[in-house]
C-alpha cells in the first residue's frame, strides 16, 4: 500500500512555504474559499504524476512573483519510507521529478 504521510510545498500557487502531515487513515481538508484546498490536492497530483491536474503549463503553478516551485512528498510504500520530489525551475520547460528511498 502507498501512503502519503507528509507534503511540503514551496512557492507553489498561493503557498509560499507550507507542510501538511497526514496521520490518520482518512483526512479532511477544510478552509475558506481561496485558502488553497484545491491547490493542496494539485500538489498531491504533482507528487503522483509529475504534472498538474489542471494545466500543462507548469510555470502557471509557480507562486506569482517567484521563480520556481518545489514539492516534496513523504511516502510510505509497503513499510518503506520514500520521498517524491517535483521541481519547476525558473523559465525551464517541464518538471524535474524524482522518487527516492529514504
Ligand atoms: N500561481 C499562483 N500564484 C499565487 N496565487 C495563486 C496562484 N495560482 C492560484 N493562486 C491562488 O490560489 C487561490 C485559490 O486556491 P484554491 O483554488 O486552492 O482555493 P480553495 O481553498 O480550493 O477555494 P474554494 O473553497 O473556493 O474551492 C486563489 O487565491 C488564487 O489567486
Ligand atoms: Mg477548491
Amino acid at each position: 500500500m502507498l501512503r502519503l504521510s507528509q507534503i511540503s510545498v514551496f512557492q507553489f500557487k498561493n503557498y509560499q512555504e507550507a507542510s501538511f502531515r497526514f496521520t490518520e487513515r482518512i483526512t479532511g481538508i477544510y478552509g475558506k474559499n481561496g485558502a488553497g484546498k484545491t491547490n493542496l490536492l494539485d500538489a498531491i497530483h504533482y507528487c503522483c504524476f509529475t504534472r498538474s491536474y489542471f494545466t500543462r503549463t507548469d510555470q502557471n503553478n509557480v507562486r506569482q512573483g517567484q521563480q520556481g516551485f518545489r514539492i516534496e512528498g513523504f511516502l510510505n510504500y509497503n513499510g518503506q519510507p520514500e520521498k517524491a520530489v517535483c521541481v519547476v525551475r525558473k523559465q525551464a520547460k517541464g518538471v524535474f521529478g524524482e522518487r527516492q528511498r529514504l
